[in-house]
């Protein structure tokens, strides 16, 4: 059996310092998809099922997935003599023309490692790399090579929400974690996602949620408690963590766009609150979980 790993990629909105509150809800299953999977923390934290599907609407993330699902060492090659510097972050974000997919995943993987909290829409993607607590370039090769090991046997597709969970097999379980109701995500990411596509994914769970359960996390507003009053519960969760921050980001433009709400000294510490709402009742123990968490640098 594959251990819980780390996500290969930091990424705005990861479920990263959830990921234990959330594996506690998961029901047993067969079939494990993430319409959603942007860095897809909870599929590499737990264990993986019979059959995984992962899914997002972003091609350039999924083009990095199939790479190092499928030709792990070319991206490992094409990476290897990589330095962390912000000379190389321009020449990467401003420069570089990628003239294939292995470009592509070159440039995505290179960016994605050295920008603040991993955000790759172009318009606030900045230079946020620390040596004391980003993954250092020597580790990216051994990085990839375990992440395609978890990847093996998983379906990948860049496809909208609605197709996959059309799609999906009974007795399916879905881990849902779309862009947030209430917070200006499309700063984070490369497509939109507008009202009306939040509506779109609530009338379609409820139309079709006796075939599969769900766990679906969105930010604790009043609008989302009422869109979801017809589902089985909703929990209002917390946790902490905490943000590092190199000492050229404390002004950038990021922060002055209103990224993050305060601005932050090094290490500050946040709370996250959100609400996670699901299909079935969850019982005590239900998914057992992985012995041990990885903890590396993220
Ligand atoms: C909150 S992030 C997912 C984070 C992920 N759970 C993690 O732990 O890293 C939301 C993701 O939804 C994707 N997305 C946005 N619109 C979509 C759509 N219409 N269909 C599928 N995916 C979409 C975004 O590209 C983004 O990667």
């Amino acid at each position: 059996m594959i251990q819980a790993i780390n996500s290969p990629f930091r990424y705005a909105g990861g479920k990263f310092y959830a990921r234990k509150l959330i594996l506690e809800y998961i029901p047993p299953h067969s079939h494990y998809v993430e319409p959603f999977a942007g860095g897809a923390s909870i599929f590499f934290a737990k264990d993986k099922a019979k059959n995984n599907w992962l899914n997002d609407i972003d091609e350039e993330l999924i083009n990095v997935y199939l790479f190092i699902r499928d030709y792990p060492e070319r991206l490992v090659d094409a990476l290897k003599d990589e330095v962390a510097t912000k000379e190389r972050h321009f020449f990467y974000k401003n420069i570089f023309q990628p003239q294939n997919s292995l470009e592509k995943a070159t440039r995505w993987y290179y960016l994605n490692r050295t920008s603040y909290s991993g955000i790759m829409n172009m318009k606030n993607c900045y230079w946020g790399y620390g040596d004391k607590y980003s993954m250092r370039p020597e580790n990216w090769g051994k990085n990839i090579i375990r992440t395609s090991g978890k990847l093996q046997g998983v379906r990948l597709t860049q496809l909208d929400f609605e197709e996959v969970i059309h799609q999906v097999e009974d007795d399916s379980f879905l881990f849902i974690d779309p862009p947030y109701f209430n917070a200006d995500q499309d700063k984070f990411y490369s497509y939109p996602f507008s009202r009306e596509c939040h509506y779109r994914l609530c009338n379609l769970l409820k139309r079709s949620q006796n075939k599969y359960k769900f766990l679906l996390t969105y930010d604790n507003s009043p609008e989302i408690q009422d869109l979801y009053s017809w589902a089985t519960v909703i929990h209002e969760k917390e946790w902490n963590y905490t943000i590092n921050r190199t000492d050229d980001q404390k002004l950038t433009k990021a922060m002055k766009d209103g990224i993050k709400e305060q601005k932050p000294s090094k290490g500050t510490r946040y709370k996250g609150r959100e609400i996670f709402i699901t299909n079935y009742a969850p019982t005590q123990e239900i998914y057992p979980l992985p012995q041990k968490l990885a903890k590396t640098s993220y």
